[in-house]
């Protein structure tokens, strides 16, 4: 059965989907102790938004995804020292394997709500060395619930195509208070890093950042979508995203 990120979704989000900044990426990196001979995993890794940037701070990135089309999309940035992996959060015991390095983080970018968030917390635990963590990232909410009013005229414009929008991907703090107190419980020592950032966009990236998260039968609305929007791009928009991180570390 075909993941609802294959075929076009992957394709828009390679382009549409951002990398973490490499600020934010190397304030990350550098708060871990991310060390040059370390491994990182990125789990739920989709085009490699934090894989590719990550993997100038470590030997290597192991990139776990369960969808094919998500890791072409990866594997055709030729970024180096990122291994594609075919995988999902059931797969990460299999990495007690001996590695040419010890894994000093993993990364689990706007992906953990697909996952057992428990038992994917404990499996990512029982990998890490000693003082190593696990860095759950979130980017706000959608950008279609932010709440810039260019933003409410996205999320109308959405719900007049195609029904109420309220998902949230487990972004909101009451997540995040859940998945800190699930890895306090789990034994690994937490805290919260948050970084902004601001992008002007046009209504072009805009329909092609929505097209990421529609379905092939919901694209064949974009140019109504499009009529929907007409006129945004005479106001300068700027979407403000804040990045937060729960790192949940391994004592030592
Ligand atoms: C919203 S995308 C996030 C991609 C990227 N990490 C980012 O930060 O933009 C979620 C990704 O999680 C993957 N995924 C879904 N279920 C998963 C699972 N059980 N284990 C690992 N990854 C999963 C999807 O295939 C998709 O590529």
């Amino acid at each position: 059965m075909k993941s609802e990120f294959a075929g076009t979704t992957a394709q828009y989000y390679a382009e549409y989907r951002r990398d973490l900044p490499m600020e934010q990426v190397r304030a990350l990196a550098a708060h871990i102790g991310l060390r040059a001979d370390d491994i990182a995993v990125d789990l739920g890794c989709g085009t490699g938004q934090i894989a590719v940037p990550l993997a100038t701070h470590c030997a290597a990135v192991i990139a776990i995804d369960p969808e094919p089309d998500m890791l072409a999309g990866l594997r055709a940035r030729r970024a180096e020292r990122v291994l594609c992996v075919l995988g999902d959060d059931h797969d990460l015991p299999r990495l007690s394997v001996p590695l040419t390095g010890p894994i000093g983080l993993v990364t689990i970018g706007n992906a953990l709500h697909w996952m057992d968030e428990r038992s994917t917390l404990s499996a990512a635990a029982s990998i890490l060395r000693p003082d190593g963590a696990i860095a759950i990232v979130t980017q706000g909410p959608p950008l279609w619930l932010g709440p810039a009013p260019w933003q409410t005229r996205v999320r109308e414009a959405l719900e007049s195509l195609y029904g109420p929008v309220s998902g949230n991907c487990r972004t909101d703090q009451s997540a995040l208070d859940e998945r800190r107190a699930m890895a306090a419980g789990l034994g690994l020592d937490t805290e919260v890093l948050s970084w902004r950032a601001a992008y002007p966009v046009t209504v072009d990236w805009v329909l092609g950042h929505l097209a990421s998260a529609l379905s092939p039968h919901q694209l064949e609305k974009t140019e109504e979508l499009r009529t929907l929007l007409q006129g945004l791009d005479h106001d300068e928009i700027v979407e403000e995203v804040t990045t937060t991180v729960l790192v949940a570390r391994r004592g030592s």
